[in-house]
């Protein structure tokens, strides 16, 4: 059986010169490889007690809704700016290119609630420094945070510490 790895495509400079690109499509777009993608995510959360999964848009959705699914949970979407029809919580972040703001709706998570993030993968960790940011204003608690890729160069899991963080696989 053929590892994770294997299905990723790494592409030089993009979107900018000197970005590596880990490409999550390849993944998804093999029939083995999707399956195996879902199930190595969604064995970091085995045995833990937790009521939502939260992804950011869009590589977040993609893992985020089967295994929320899969484990009868809620799921709950994070999104770009404007793009929430009711009452909202933003943050603007930091990205390895550029910057971006992030919304979710202020009813989706409930004080107490145990939330676990998924998303494709962390590069600087500003993404989900945010939604860790929103999920705590509204009295949600982080219980986990599952990657597929981490980039371990741009220290994304240093802004993490403190929090129980898993990536399936790791890039220097
Ligand atoms: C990518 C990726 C993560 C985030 C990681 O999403 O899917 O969510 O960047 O970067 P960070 O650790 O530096 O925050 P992007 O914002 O490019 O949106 P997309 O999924 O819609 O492509
Ligand atoms: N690949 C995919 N998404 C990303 C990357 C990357 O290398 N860096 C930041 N977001």
């Amino acid at each position: 059986m053929k590892k994770i790895e294997e299905y990723v495509r790494s592409i030089p400079d993009f979107p900018e010169e000197g970005i590596i690109f880990r490409d999550v499509t390849s993944i998804l777009q093999d029939a083995d490889g999707l399956h195996l993608a879902i199930d190595e995510l969604q064995r970091t959360l085995e045995g833990l007690d937790f009521d939502v999964v939260i992804g950011p848009e869009s590589r977040g959705f993609i893992f985020g809704v089967p295994i929320a699914y899969n484990l009868h949970k809620a799921f709950v979407p994070i999104r770009k700016k404007g793009k929430l029809p009711c009452e909202t919580v933003e943050l603007e972040y930091d990205l390895e290119y550029g910057s971006a703001v992030i919304e979710m709706h202020k009813d989706a998570v409930r004080p107490g609630q145990k939330v676990v993030i998924i998303d494709d993968l962390i590069a600087t960790g500003g993404t989900i420094g945010a939604i860790i940011k929103l999920v705590e204003q509204l009295g949600g608690e982080v219980v986990k945070i599952s990657f597929l890729m981490e980039l371990a160069g741009l220290k994304g899991r240093e802004k993490l510490k403190g929090y129980n963080m898993e990536s399936v696989i790791c890039y220097e």
